[in-house]
């Protein structure tokens, strides 16, 4: 039987560096507030003309591929999880294939936000499954900063986000208690507004659960789907009910981590490490607290980065196994959670 194994890893993050107080100056906000909702000190701003999602990721699909000890021309297929492209269309994938000098592979985007790059894992160990490729390059990469509303009416959403990337490189093996055990995927569009930037979009309806989502004016064509009351009215930000999220975040989380358990036989003891998505350094210790995991099987490093969305499962990783906390013959869960909803989690053995 053939399994994914993480062959190659990297992460990268911007170097300017934005504290709470930073924050300050732009929004009513205070370093106590957003410590003690989120967690989060600071985290990374990418330079606003020199750095793209697409450029961030390359620079983690780099390290990856190097560790790997492969060249970007050994790569058979690119998925690659964000969702803030640099384009409304093409996706990032084929920028990066192109700025990377790749072959002509297959390049696919994955838009599932939070829980993107475990979507997007789970679909690059399907095909090295099959026999189909060799090494699948996996990419999570965020530039929230370029898209958040900064004033204080968009405070709850933008003190959250930050900008970073993390790439892996999935080899074969053929070692049946190494590589990726199992991937579970869930999504619920019930209350898909909840977490959600409506524009630019083609959806038109644009009233949702008694909500004015942009503001077309008639449905003529030539009608675009910006116009300048929707930018007068912050219609062009994403849109978030936090306490509405945390809910359903610390249900679905314990249980997508469970059930990724509970496929391979293993109990929470058996966890050398779970990493959680980072979205909020509560929900991840009340995850924590759920299943009664100690602080040593827990990696959490939203204090630095803040929520990074697609991106922060493979910075978490890729950090925590730098710092040695990841050791072959480790238990290791990733499980994410977010706009959709979507949730996801992942069972290895390093
Ligand atoms: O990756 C998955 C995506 N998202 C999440 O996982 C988010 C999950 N939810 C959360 O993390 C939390 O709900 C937040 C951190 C977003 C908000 O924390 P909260 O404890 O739920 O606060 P709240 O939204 O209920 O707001 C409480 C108060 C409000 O003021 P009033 O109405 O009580 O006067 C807000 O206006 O805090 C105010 N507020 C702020 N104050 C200072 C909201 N944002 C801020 C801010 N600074 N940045």
């Amino acid at each position: 039987m053939i399994r994914s194994k993480i062959a190659g890893i990297g992460m990268y993050v911007p170097a300017n560096v934005v504290t709470n107080i930073d924050l300050m100056k732009y929004m009513d906000t205070t370093d106590e507030w957003i410590q003690e909702r989120t967690g989060i000190k600071e985290r990374r701003y990418a330079h606003r003309t020199k750095e793209t999602t697409t450029t961030m990721g390359v620079e983690a699909a780099k390290i990856a591929i190097e560790r790997a000890g492969i060249t970007p021309k050994d790569i058979d297929f690119i998925v690659f999880a964000t969702l803030c492209p640099d384009y409304y269309f093409p996706g990032c994938g084929v920028l990066l294939q192109r700025a990377m000098q790749m072959k002509e592979i297959g390049a696919l985007d994955v838009r599932n936000q939070c829980s993107g790059f475990v979507y997007a894992l789970s679909v690059a160990d399907q095909f090295i499954k099959t026999g189909m490729y060799k090494n699948m390059l996996v990419v999570g990469s965020e530039k929230h900063s370029f898209g958040l509303d900064f004033s204080t009416r968009g405070r709850n959403v933008s003190v959250i986000f930050g900008d970073g990337a993390g790439a892996v490189v999935l080899q074969p093996t053929e070692d049946e208690n190494r590589g990726i055990l199992s991937t579970h995927l869930h999504s619920d569009g019930t209350n898909a507004e909840i977490l959600a930037m409506y524009n630019p979009g083609t959806h038109a309806n644009h009233w949702v659960n008694g909500q004015k989502l942009a503001d077309f004016d008639n449905a003529e064509i030539g009608q675009m789907f910006f116009s300048h009351s929707m930018i007068d009215k912050a219609q062009v930000f994403p849109n978030m009910d936090g306490q509405a999220v945390f809910k359903v975040a610390v249900e679905k989380f314990p249980a997508v981590i469970r059930e990724s358990l509970e496929a391979n036989n293993h109990q929470t003891s058996d966890l050398r490490l779970l990493i959680p998505h980072q979205a909020n350094l509560r929900i991840s210790q009340y995850v924590q607290k759920k299943l009664g995991l100690t602080d040593d099987q827990v990696y959490n490093n939203i204090q630095k980065y803040g929520n990074t969305t697609a991106a922060s499962v493979p910075i978490a990783l890729c950090e925590a196994w730098e710092n040695g906390l990841v050791k072959e013959g480790d238990l290791i869960c990733l499980a994410a959670f977010g706009s959709g909803f979507t949730w996801a989690s992942a069972l290895l053995r390093w």
